[in-house]
């Protein structure tokens, strides 16, 4: 199939690129190939290409900076969305979009499903929202919905603690956030399956939304905690002591964006349709410190 990607250099993106340029062909862009601030430039590129499938993995993904920027991350999250689903259309072709827990506030008890009513605390959450509406305008749409993404390139969760252990000996972590952590490989092996049912099918009568993400689930503080055990299993010297981690309220770290308590993402509707199993995000974080030990 011919491929074409945005965001070739995130953490999605660049695990994208690897995994699917073994079999097919990929248009790949980034910033400098392709800006996502012009939307004309957007749907003549892909006019030009005529690919066979789009996949959007570029975003804007500062979720506090984004309460400063909400014009910006409006037109990365909501219009390059809007315009490459556009063009999707036109030429009738499928759109895989990502987007992310951020569009639910939290309140609810239980993992989320894909239809449960959104109410984004942030920016972030608010446009990524938007974006999903103006995909949805195009029938062949796949939106999935992902959560606390990893990888051992990249800015993340992970790769901060990995370096802060190493330097700080006192660390407060928020123990009332609950979501799942989510390697790029969980995410890529998602897409990857789409692509391989899109491929077999052509016509797809799966379209829709899904969760998809890692199993299992943690709070930031204990998800520290593991990164911590994980660290000492590979014998790595660490400035920070267990006993100098310490659980925090979120109402105690006052951040830029609110972010939802309970974030949890029901992956149910994604496994069922497509025969699929995801990993733990426990021994998928350990691969990754290990290929950040290298
Ligand atoms: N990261 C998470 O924890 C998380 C959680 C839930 C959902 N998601 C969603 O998952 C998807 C992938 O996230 P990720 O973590 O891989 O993101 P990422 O590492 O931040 O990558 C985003 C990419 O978008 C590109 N981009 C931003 N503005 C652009 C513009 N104007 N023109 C062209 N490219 C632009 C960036 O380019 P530069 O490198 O040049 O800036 C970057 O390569 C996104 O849809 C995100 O919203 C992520």
């Amino acid at each position: 199939m011919k491929i074409f990607l945005t965001g070739k250099n995130g953490q999605l993106g660049h695990r994208l690129l690897e995994d699917l340029k073994k079999i097919h062909e990929i248009i790949a862009t980034d910033r400098n190939t392709l800006d996502l601030l012009d939307t004309q430039l957007i749907e003549d590129s892909i006019y030009q290409v005529k690919p066979d499938v789009i996949i959007n993995a570029a975003a804007y993904t500062n979720v506090d900076q984004a309460e400063k920027e909400k014009d910006l991350a409006y037109k990365i999250n909501a219009l390059a969305p809007e315009a490459l689903s556009r063009a999707a259309k036109e030429l009738d072709i499928p759109i895989i979009h990502i987007s992310t827990d951020y569009v639910f506030d939290g309140t609810k008890e239980r993992s989320y499903v894909e239809d449960d009513e959104v109410n984004p605390l942030s920016v972030y959450g608010m446009t990524k929202w938007e974006g999903e509406e103006f995909v949805r305008q195009h029938p062949k749409h796949f939106i999935l919905r992902t959560s606390w993404v990893f990888s051992s390139l990249g800015d993340n969760f992970l790769k901060s603690i990995f370096k802060l252990v190493q330097e700080k000996n006192s660390l407060h972590m928020v123990d009332d956030q609950w979501g799942s952590p989510t390697s790029v490989e969980t995410l890529s092996k998602a897409i990857q399956i789409i692509i391989q049912y899109l491929d077999q099918k052509n016509n797809s009568d799966v379209y829709g939304t899904y969760h998809v993400t890692s199993d299992g689930k943690t709070n930031w503080y204990l998800y520290t905690r593991k990164i911590l055990d994980t660290l000492e299993s590979f014998k790595v010297e660490l400035k920070l002591k267990k006993y100098d981690l310490h659980p925090i309220s979120s109402a105690q770290f006052p951040q830029n964006a609110t972010r939802p308590k309970n974030s949890k993402l029901n992956t149910d509707k994604f496994k069922k349709i497509f025969m699929a199993e995801f990993s733990h995000w426990e021994n998928e974080m350990n691969d990754t410190v290990l290929q950040m030990l290298k």
